[in-house]
């Protein structure tokens, strides 16, 4: 018997919109395998009749929810959140991960940090032993400090690029620049990177998380979906 590939990411993306319930507040997140979660998540408030809100992570996400019909709330208007879906560029066995690769590292380490329970929606080619050697790590910065905090990148053993979209410097939701770091050798101490680059004046975040995520659903091309609580 033949069997058609699944998108892993839609396979990832569908199964976390079964953990919602009704009442919940949501933290939406971005990406493309989170788009996959807001369309099951508009389908199951379409048909089913689910109560929630969502509190987008991006300007993306937020028009993305409001197209599919998702009710919304900003993080002013609520007082916790039960559960946030969102994706990742790297995720370990510890769930730390490498995130950001939409430019949406700072709003969603916010509500990632805010949430009850977060759930972390990736295809397995996502999946390290240890972060830093698949994908260059996001660091946020105030493009009025950019260069020094370049500098200060660069002794802590990266090599950082300025994020550009076409051919433009990318500018985030929060009007900000984006550093990619590429590393050479696996991050050793996530936690201690966090540390180190939090400390930078001029920097506004890292895309490093750790500690954060609670559940992890892995899509494979065979349909199937890894779910693995931490
Ligand atoms: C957005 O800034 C990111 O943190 C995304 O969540 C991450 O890049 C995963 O995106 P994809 O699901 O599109 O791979």
């Amino acid at each position: 018997m033949t069997h058609s590939q699944a998108d892993p990411k839609e396979v990832a993306g569908r199964r976390a919109a079964e953990l919602v319930e009704t009442g919940m507040t949501l933290g939406l997140g971005t990406g493309s395998t989170v788009y996959f979660y807001l369309v099951a998540l508009a389908d199951r408030i379409r048909r089913g009749g689910l109560k929630v809100r969502g509190v987008p992570t991006s300007l993306d996400t937020e028009r993305k929810a409001r197209e599919l019909g998702i009710p919304l709330a900003t993080l002013d208007e609520v007082t916790r959140i039960d559960l946030t879906v969102d994706g990742a560029d790297e995720i370990d066995v510890r769930f730390d991960m490498i995130k950001g690769g939409g430019g949406a590292l700072l709003r969603e380490k916010v509500v990632a940090s805010l949430s009850q329970r977060v759930a972390i929606v990736v295809g397995a080619n996502k999946v390290v032993h240890r972060l830093g050697l698949t994908f260059a790590l996001p660091v946020e910065v105030v493009p009025f400090a950019r260069a020094v905090v370049e500098r200060s990148l660069a002794s802590l053993g990266c090599s950082p690029t300025l994020r550009l979209r076409d051919g433009r410097e990318f500018v985030t939701d929060n009007h900000n620049a984006i550093l990619d770091c590429t590393f050479t050798r696996a991050i050793e101490d996530p936690a201690a990177l966090e540390r180190a680059i939090d400390a930078i004046p001029g920097v506004v975040e890292s895309g490093l998380f750790v500690g954060l995520a609670h559940v992890r659903l892995v899509g494979h091309s065979d349909g199937s979906c890894e779910v693995v609580e931490k």
